[in-house]
């Protein structure tokens, strides 16, 4: 019996197809990956050693956080030179290396672009502060008038987004750090200016950028003071500002599309009707992280705070987030970067758990339609560390938090505010990546710039090549993610949306004429004791594909052992 065309046919034609969409992300911190030089800060020739491990876990584009020259003020988000080689991470010839090598090993390079701000000491912000015309009008002055700063915005970090220039005897805006000014895109000079400049990488053959805070470019006219009760003053004013489409329309036509690349945009306050402007069929961009998700353990709105979060209110997100992205743009999934404490130490248990929930929180993102970006040492499970003092710290916004905290009289020690403080602190997912288990977990034969934690000994690549580790698993999951076109393309559906304790859901490929090709069914325990769900007549028939407990049965039981993670085949 032959097949008519129409049967053989794959729900995907090759000309919908799209790389970026296909493709797991893994990033690359480089100042925590890798040190080749025994100096404690990780570097690029200690990224090209290490690539092996990256393309053994099947990954297919590599994001490098900022690797420009730069005082580190914020590790690499305060770029001084925008076309040159951070001096402690190598040189210019040592980065071509590393594309060559990633290219070689059938992976990609994307770079993160850093455009709404610069370093102090960027060559730009001297010229400015000195008046240079050709520079003057490149940052957001404002001459003092008055007491005080121009209006009441705050930098994300905390404190005025405004300082004094003694130079220019004015105050300029930063949305950041004090030494990371905001770039003025009203500017045509800076927009084109930055627009070469990403030109410039993209002629060197990278595959595409992360965006830093791409959303906040375009700042209200009149800088007009922001709701004194929001948690970022001045927001409303920054966030999606006024010309922000108009910036990013014309990157896209005179930079973007000339190129097949992967644009991610970082964006703060993000919603899916946002998204869809920015990152749908029209939009510039192929799509963009939003935080929701990455807020569950707040105690409301505060960054730093922890609370209690509940699974519906995820599985709520999720869905919010695929539904409303079907038809009309492409979902980043992650839930790890190097702002962001570790997973497993917030969504699982480390301690009784620690593989069962590292490997259910991977299962999360590796099992739904979009594309999953997973952070250099989460693919080992790792943990936020522990953090003694104030100096232990290294993050410019954990350090200067703990410096208003404990300034506010309401805390007597460090001991006091160090669950949260060392709880959120960016340092957690800063800390060295761990190799193996000698001496600095492989990472460096100097000091490292910030302590190694001390589960170094357990956790480590090294010991993660055995049989059922955390990493293995993610390796299982990547290549079933290849394998099944329904994890990339196919539509979601959560089939217990209420359930405390549990998320089940469908990703279902169909044919145009809507018969079924594929349909996988993730089911989940996210709790530390057994969960029920009755799936017997759904899992009938079904292929059990991974679990990250030791079944190759299907047995359609509807007990799910503590951190649980099943993923079948129905059709
Ligand atoms: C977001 C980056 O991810 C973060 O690390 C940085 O501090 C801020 N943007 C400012 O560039």
């Amino acid at each position: 019996m032959t097949d008519t065309p129409q049967q053989t046919s794959h729900p995907v034609p090759p000309d919908e197809r799209t790389w970026w969409k296909e493709s797991v992300v893994y990033q690359i911190y480089p100042r925590s990956f890798a040190d080749s030089d025994g100096d404690g800060i990780g570097d690029i020739p200690g990224i090209i050693e290490r690539l092996d491990h990256v393309a053994d876990l099947g990954v297919d584009v590599i994001w490098l956080n900022p690797v420009y020259e730069s005082p580190q003020r914020d590790n690499g988000y305060d770029i001084s030179d925008y076309r040159s080689i951070h001096h402690e991470y190598g040189t210019m010839a040592d980065w071509e290396e590393l594309l060559a090598q990633v290219h070689e090993r059938d992976m990609r390079l994307v770079m993160d672009l850093v455009v709404n701000h610069t370093s102090v000491d960027h060559e730009w912000f001297q010229r400015s502060r000195r008046g240079d015309p050709e520079y003057e009008d490149y940052y957001i002055w404002r001459e003092a008038e008055g007491e005080g700063p121009p209006n009441n915005w705050e930098s994300f970090f905390g404190g005025s987004a405004w300082s004094y220039d003694e130079v220019r005897e004015a105050y300029y805006l930063h949305l950041y750090d004090e030494s990371q000014p905001d770039l003025n895109w009203r500017n045509p000079a800076v927009r084109q200016d930055i627009f070469d400049t990403m030109a410039w990488w993209l002629e060197k053959d990278i595959d595409g950028f992360r965006m830093d805070v791409i959303n906040l470019l375009s700042k209200a006219p009149g800088l007009p003071d922001g709701d004194p009760d929001s948690e970022w003053v001045g927001a409303e004013h920054f966030v999606d500002g006024p010309r922000i489409l108009d910036y990013l329309a014309a990157m896209d036509e005179q930079v973007l599309s000339n190129y097949d690349i992967l644009t991610v945009g970082e964006m703060p306050r993000l919603t899916v009707e946002t998204a869809r402007e920015y990152a749908g069929e029209d939009g510039p961009l192929d799509m963009a992280f939003h935080f929701q998700h990455t807020k569950l353990d707040y105690d409301g709105d505060e960054r730093w705070s922890v609370g209690d979060w509940d699974l519906p209110e995820l599985k709520e997100i999720t869905r919010r987030w695929h539904d409303g992205l079907a038809d009309d743009g492409w979902n980043a999934l992650y839930w790890e970067n190097h702002d962001q404490p570790r997973v497993v130490s917030r969504y699982g248990d480390p301690e009784e758990y620690h593989r069962e929930s590292a490997t259910l929180l991977g299962t999360y993102i590796l099992t739904r339609s979009g594309t999953p970006y997973v952070y250099q040492g989460q693919e080992l499970g790792m943990t936020n560390a522990q953090w003694e003092d104030r100096e232990s710290l290294a993050d410019v916004d954990a350090r200067r938090t703990a410096r208003e905290l404990l300034d506010s009289e309401q805390h007597d020690s460090f001991e006091d505010i160090a669950d949260i403080v060392g709880y959120r602190s960016r340092d957690n997912a800063r800390t060295p990546m761990q190799w193996d288990d000698s001496e600095h977990a492989g990472f460096t034969e100097g000091d490292p710039w910030l302590q190694v934690n001390s589960n170094y000994e357990q956790i480590n690549v090294a010991a993660a090549r055995e049989g059922d580790s955390v990493r293995e698993y993610y390796r299982s999951l990547i290549d079933l993610r290849t394998e099944y076109d329904a994890f990339v393309y196919g539509t979601y559906s959560d089939l217990h949306p209420d359930h405390e304790r549990l998320a089940a859901y469908t990703q279902t490929l169909e044919h145009p004429d809507g018969r079924v090709s594929e349909r996988m069914l993730s089911v989940l325990n996210f709790s530390d004791t057994t969960a029920s769900v009755d799936l017997s007549t759904t899992v009938e028939n079904a292929d059990l594909l991974l679990s990250n407990y030791d079944r190759d049965t299907i047995g359609p039981t509807s007990d799910h052992e503590p951190y649980e993670a099943r993923i079948y085949r129905l059709e």
